[in-house]
């Protein structure tokens, strides 16, 4: 597993936020902000796991909103800055972060209604094992993210400190097949490399955005968007 032992630092966990998701990256923030709430929503009540989850970024935002949600990630540090996190945004007590290990849920079969992770398919060896375990353990819906084959991250990914594994659509619904899950919804985004929003300043990227959709929004488009969001049903 790419990360696993990259993410138990504490510089890097209490950095993560700040190098991905500041100055034009707030915009990334927010899309995939709003990527998760349009697959879960309706939120309020619902009973949620987050994998992976990180320093929090969706898991504090789904309690804020009244669902009822546990994240899970193997990094005690990342932990703590949800930790924190929830603390500052006062729902510490409506949720529940647990160390633990996405190749083995400590939950029972369909033990919640939503299962999701973010910015955790990148990393995995084994996508195939991730997904069975997510999808034993929902209800009714599994959602996630993909960086993708066929984008402009294709050129970089290289020169990253991990690399990240890159996904083909007909891989992903390979997977998806696989672990008895039936695709509800995808969406296809960022045709401009993250790295070049994180470089401009949050003013500027929104209107960097309205051309990447517009190019996204071209028949051609979604093939050389970096990131998919994939929802699916359990079959
Ligand atoms: C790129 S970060 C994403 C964090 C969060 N989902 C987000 O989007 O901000 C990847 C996360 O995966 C976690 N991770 C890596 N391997 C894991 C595993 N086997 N089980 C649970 N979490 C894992 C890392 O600790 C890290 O917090």
């Amino acid at each position: 597993m790419k990360g696993q032992e990259w993410y138990q630092e504490d510089d890097v966990a209490e950095s993560y936020e700040d190098k991905r998701f500041s100055r034009g990256g707030r915009l990334i923030d927010r899309r995939e902000k709003q990527a998760v709430l349009d697959a879960l929503q309706p939120v309020e009540e619902k009973n949620v796991l987050e994998i992976a989850c990180g320093t929090g970024r969706f898991t504090v935002m789904l309690a804020e909103r009244g669902a009822d949600i546990v994240g899970l990630d193997i990094s005690g540090p990342m932990l703590q800055q949800g930790r924190q996190k929830a603390q500052a945004t006062g729902v510490d007590d409506h949720l529940e972060f647990m160390r633990g290990d996405a190749a083995r849920l400590p939950f029972p079969d369909d033990h919640f209604d939503a299962v999701f992770a973010m910015r955790f398919f990148h990393l995995a060896d084994t996508p195939a094992a991730f997904l069975s375990e997510m999808r034993r353990v929902a209800r009714e819906l599994v959602f996630f993210d993909t960086f993708n084959r066929f984008s402009t991250r294709s050129i970089y990914n290289w020169a990253l400190p991990m690399g990240s594994r890159l996904y083909s659509r007909s891989e992903v619904t390979r997977l998806l097949d696989d672990a008895g899950l039936q695709l509800a919804n995808e969406d296809h985004d960022f045709v401009l490399p993250y790295g070049f929003y994180r470089k401009i300043p949050n003013g500027l990227a929104s209107s960097f955005w309205d051309a990447d959709q517009a190019i996204g929004g071209s028949p051609v488009g979604d093939n050389f968007a970096s990131v998919s969001y994939w929802t699916a049903e359990v079959a």
